[in-house]
């Protein structure tokens, strides 16, 4: 899953204003909900977001007039926890003045925290799990009648699939479906697998008919969301679990080829992938359907066998290049991009030469990269020192990110004089006429909008570059 403390931003307010209003007759009470961490989080908030407003809340995205706040927060690096705790102590101050508004915890932090927040440090009102969303009507109910809420209970079986999600903050043309929850994996970095518990995979039936209403609203985009897509698997909830022939098992290439199918005009981009996992069949799927995009994440986190061995990645510097090469192989145009982890315990200058010397082999077109955070509770928390100093932790990433940066800037370059086609997602902040969309391998252009509509495909041709976006007009 992409992450985020880079690309943190914040979800406060719904665009389906209409909906919002008629729903807020009932109790009026404003609600607003803060976003944090991976897509999976910000999925996950317009689920909250549907559960509230049936219940009457209306969304606001001025923090000072809401009866509730929710936070929904993320645990991966001790970074993102560190801002959270500063954003509650600001929420607060301005509690002291309104005893009445209410301050709750979502998301992994609270998983992770479980009551320590709402005890001990007295920051918040109502700490809800991932899992336990359902719940939260119940639960403000209960900070209303003065007793303490909690609920944190992990769910073997939940995926809100029967919810529909409220779409935030997303312009009306891209929006994420999960398809499973939770991780089975254990990354010894990995705080996710105690946050969200056991991996399950949701019906196949609930996700095409999601990306079908989708599709009916005008969304031309839709990305499939889970820590590990390629472990999806539909009818087989637990491993050793007998397959009842009635019901076949839908794997992840197929519920790629079943959302595909929905219309040619809707676009299919999934994450996370595992290079662990990742079949040539779901390259085949891709490489056979155009609506599918020609676009990778493929974390490799190291490019050295005996620190992913360390990390628990299940693979070896070997495996994940040839993974890289059969993805070449099937679709010579696909970009890939990847996660880097720099200052892993007990990195040898000689361990992270090899991470340097993959990102130059594989080439990526972008990457995420981030500094070794230990994890309380992690496998390598418990079994290794967190012993790479910090000023070599970020000397080693600013490495990579000046490397990369290169690297993103030749693939752009590269890119001049080249036409794609674009789906237009929106207009720019600076200027009405000029339009933003992505290509299929996930470059953002910028290009005048003409007469042409938001939410419609357009063929741009390529004139310019910066190390992030491609500059073009229409023809
Ligand atoms: N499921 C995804 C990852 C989700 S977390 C996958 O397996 O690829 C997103 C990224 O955060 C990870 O890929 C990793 O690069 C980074 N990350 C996770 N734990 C971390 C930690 N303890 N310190 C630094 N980075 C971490
Ligand atoms: Fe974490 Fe590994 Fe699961 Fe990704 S696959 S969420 S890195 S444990
Ligand atoms: Fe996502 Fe952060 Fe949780 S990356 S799964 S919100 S720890």
């Amino acid at each position: 899953m992409k992450d985020t403390i880079d690309l943190h931003k914040t979800i406060d307010e719904s665009q389906q204003g209409e909906a919002l209003m008629m729903a807020s007759n009932n109790n009026g009470k404003k609600l607003y909900l803060e976003s944090y961490g991976c897509q999976m989080n910000f999925s996950d908030s317009e689920i909250v977001a549907s559960i509230l407003i049936g219940e009457g809340f209306s969304t606001t995205r001025d923090s000072s007039i809401a009866d509730v706040i929710l936070m929904n927060t993320c645990s991966i690096r001790e970074n993102a926890e560190v801002r959270v705790r500063n954003k509650l102590s600001q929420y607060q101050k301005q509690k002291r003045n309104n005893p009445k508004l209410i301050i709750g915890i979502l998301g992994c932090m609270a998983e992770r925290l479980k009551k320590d927040l709402l005890e001990e440090e007295k920051l918040v009102d109502l700490v809800a799990g991932p899992d336990a969303y359902r719940d939260l009507p119940g639960l403000i109910q209960e900070v209303e009648s003065g007793q303490k809420a909690v609920n944190v209970l992990l769910s073997r079986e939940e995926t809100y699939a029967d919810i529909s999600p409220v779409r935030l903050g997303s312009g009306g043309v891209t929006a994420f479906i999960s398809i499973m929850r939770g991780c089975d994996n254990m990354c010894s970095f990995c705080v996710v697998p105690f946050t969200r518990g056991r991996e399950r995979s949701r019906n196949p039936e609930t996700i095409v008919k999601e990306a079908q209403e989708l599709f009916n609203n005008g969304y031309r985009e839709v990305t499939l969301l889970g820590q590990n897509v390629d472990s999806y698997r539909w009818n087989i909830s637990k491993k050793d679990e007998i397959i009842d022939a009635e019901k076949p098992t839908v794997n992840f290439a197929q519920l790629l080829e079943m959302v595909a199918l929905v219309n040619p005009d809707l676009r299919v981009r999934f994450s996370t992938s595992h290079p662990k996992d990742m079949v040539d069949d779901v390259l085949h799927t891709m490489a056979k359907h155009e609506n599918i995009c020609k676009y990778i994440h493929l974390p490799v986190q190291s490019g050295n066998s005996a620190v992913l061995k360390r990390m628990n990645r299940g693979y070896t510097r070997e495996w994940y290049l040839n993974r890289i090469e059969a993805i070449k192989r099937i679709m010579p145009d696909c970009a890939i991009s990847t996660d880097i982890i720099t200052g892993f315990c007990g990195e040898t200058q000689a361990e992270f030469e090899d991470t340097v010397s993959i990102i130059k082999e594989v080439k990526y077109n972008f990457s995420y990269m981030f500094f070794y955070s230990e994890r309380p509770k992690t496998l390598a928390e418990r079994k290794f020192e967190d012993d790479i100093p910090l000023a070599v932790k970020k000397s080693r990433l600013q490495e990579v990110i000046d490397l990369q940066h290169v690297l993103s800037k030749a693939h752009n370059k590269s890119n001049v004089g080249k036409t794609y086609k674009v789906l237009i997602e929106g207009t720019s902040k600076r200027s009405e006429k000029d339009a933003y969309g992505r290509n299929t391998q996930y470059v953002t252009c910028i290009f005048p909008i003409g007469a042409h509509k938001v939410g419609t495909y357009v063929n741009v041709k390529i004139s310019d570059y910066t190390t992030t976006t491609l500059i073009g007009e229409i023809v």
